[in-house]
């Protein structure tokens, strides 16, 4: 970087004249206190995520005080900057739909501020994808801090959390086994203090794959939000931050394909959310790498899962840290990672992972020979219900639904669910497929984590737990069950799964891969023939028009079309057929 180039002379405002635009930026942030001295050192930026809208972010506040103390210890300007932040629960349609945007503001306000590093305080499901995209695409350094996720709480003897509690407990309520007084209770109860949720949802997929990836300093994915631990490792990141912007370590030295592959690789064995597919899937599209989804699968067949936490298990991402969180996931499947891969403290993966504390006994993060399972969680079937893939997460559904024919029952949307699915009328028995579609990236828009498709009250309420459900939306990564998720193409732009009737029958195979609609390819044609689009951009405006005219499908991450970088220039992960 030369020398003119650094710090506040960076990306100087377009004025004409390269000095009076430093004089100026100069005088106007002198205004805050500044000294010129100070205004001489290295810039890092720290991208404050915090919004009342968002308690998952609810420190950052504390985290940036900390980051702050970190650079100047280490003889750096820090300077924060707003960016959009993302709660799932504050952002309509849905927080997917927003993701890319995040990414996009992010970008361009690193680039057009000035800074020689950055800082991303990330934590919520989507905040931490969308900065990692930024990163990527601005490829200037930048170290990952997440929030860190939220404590466990109590319902009277029960242990409860965010969320796959959350839902859990409303199925109870919806079955009738719990009333509304217990469960308006129990909604104070799920989220005792601010952080992330607090099982191996999305956020903490992502904080974990971030943490491999190696863009977040070592032990910083699981240490929760209130622990003192979690101000310690936002100074240590403060202070790396001016160290990396001298050493020029950007994210294109971080994030390669063999990186990549190891965040697949520990998706698999912490048991996490199916989300993180698509999220990484579109990181790595940003450095013009794709991701094979059936060597993904593949990888999956000899990963095993380590992590005994909910939804899939028992515990909370509380008792991981107190395991000795992810660096004890990293050395019992060392010998499956990418060793040499450089992190963001300098040293490889394989150093870091020798560098990490002695294990001691605990019960949470088992032994690969004594795994949760003994192959991955999440599967990619294909068939000619989705002939771009579908996602199933198989250590969170029913082993007798496996494998399973039924009858479909479809739902046209996400209002045409809403409106017939605990109407007591409707044609449902246990054995049948319920199928939702037009809730894929364009469809719904956003792709929303819809694809939990409640079971009908009726059936919930004869102790129904488990139905195979289908859809072209997403899953929480906090929820659970026999569920077909992401099937692409979507229906709204003609996927197959728009041509579905309820009466087909569709035939589900997880250990054969294989979602089938049993119906024939001359039937499916004279479907196909009058089909006519759900959706259009006509008449749309904003960011809506530019998400309905660009986003593409889940297999390509469902990011924006011209965002990515294309053609692409390796695939990921290497795993043999
Ligand atoms: Fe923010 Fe779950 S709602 S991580």
């Amino acid at each position: 970087m030369a020398e003119s180039k650094k710090g506040m002379r960076k990306g100087l405002t377009s004025y004409g004249d390269e000095e009076f635009s430093l004089f100026l930026r100069k005088a106007f942030i002198k205004a805050g206190g500044y000294s010129e001295d100070t205004l001489e050192l290295p810039v890092v930026g720290i991208a404050n995520t915090y919004s009342e809208y968002n308690p998952c972010h609810g420190n950052a506040p504390e985290l940036v005080a900390a980051i702050k103390r970190g650079v100047m210890f280490a003889g750096g300007l820090p300077i924060e900057f707003p960016t959009i932040s993302l709660h799932e629960s504050f952002a309509h349609p849905t927080s997917m739909f927003l993701r890319n945007l995040m990414a996009m503001d992010t970008e361009e306000m690193i680039r057009a501020q000035p800074m020689d590093a950055v800082v991303l305080i990330g934590g919520c499901d989507k905040t931490v994808p969308a900065q990692l995209m930024a990163a990527a695409s601005v490829n200037m350094p930048a170290i990952s801090v997440v929030s860190g996720p939220m404590l466990s709480g109590t319902h009277g003897a029960e242990r409860v959390g965010a969320c796959t509690d959350c839902r859990r407990l409303w199925g109870l309520h919806r079955a009738g086994e719990i009333d509304k007084e217990e469960i308006n209770e129990i909604s104070g109860r799920l989220i005792p203090t601010v952080g992330f949720c607090g099982v191996m949802g999305t956020a903490s997929t992502m904080a974990c794959l971030t943490e491999t990836l190696g863009m977040m300093l070592p032990g910083g994915a699981t240490i929760p939000a209130v622990h003192a631990d979690r101000m310690r490792h936002a100074e240590a990141a403060g202070r790396r931050a001016v160290e990396i912007a001298a050493e020029g370590l950007t994210p294109d030295k971080i994030m390669t394909p063999e990186s990549i592959a190891n965040a697949l690789r520990v998706l698999m064995a912490v048991g996490g959310s199916t989300n993180a597919i698509v999220h990484m899937t579109a990181v790595a599209g940003r450095l013009g790498i794709k991701v094979d989804l059936e060597a993904f699968d593949r990888m999956g067949r000899e990963t095993p899962v380590l992590v005994d936490l909910k939804p899939s298990g028992e515990n909370y991402m509380d008792d991981f840290h107190k395991a000795g969180g992810l660096r004890v996931v990293l050395r019992e499947i060392r010998h499956l990672l990418n060793l040499n891969c450089l992190t963001v403290t300098g040293k490889t993966l394989g150093e870091e992972i020798d560098a990490a504390p002695e294990p001691w006994p605990q019960t949470v993060v088992r032994t690969v020979d004594k795994p949760v399972s003994r192959s991955g969680g999440i599967v990619v079937l294909r068939g000619n219900l989705a002939p771009g893939g579908a996602i199933f997460k198989q250590s969170a559904a029913a082993e007798d639904l496996k494998r399973h024919t039924g009858r479909a029952v479809v739902f046209d949307s996400l209002e045409d669910l809403a409106a017939r699915i605990d109407d007591p009328d409707l044609e449902v028995s246990p054995q049948d497929i319920l199928v939702l579609r037009n809730a894929g990236p364009k469809g719904a828009p956003g792709m929303p984590e819809a694809g939990y498709i409640p079971i009908p009250r009726k059936l919930a309420q004869q102790g129904i737990k488990d139905m195979v459900r289908i859809s072209d939306a997403r899953m929480s990564g906090t929820a659970f069950g026999s569920i077909v998720l992401h099937v692409c193409p979507e229906a709204a732009i003609g996927g197959p799964l728009a041509l579905v009737r309820t009466g087909d029958l569709i035939r589900l195979d997880v250990p054969e891969r294989v979602l089938e609609l049993r119906v024939t390819d001359e039937e499916l044609e004279r479907r196909r023939a009058a089909w006519k689009p759900s959706v259009s951009s006509e008449g749309a405006r904003g960011y809506h028009k530019l998400h309905l005219e660009h986003v593409q499908q889940a297999d390509e991450g469902c990011d924006l079309d011209f965002m990515t970088r294309r053609p692409y220039v390796a695939a990921t992960p290497k795993v043999k057929a």
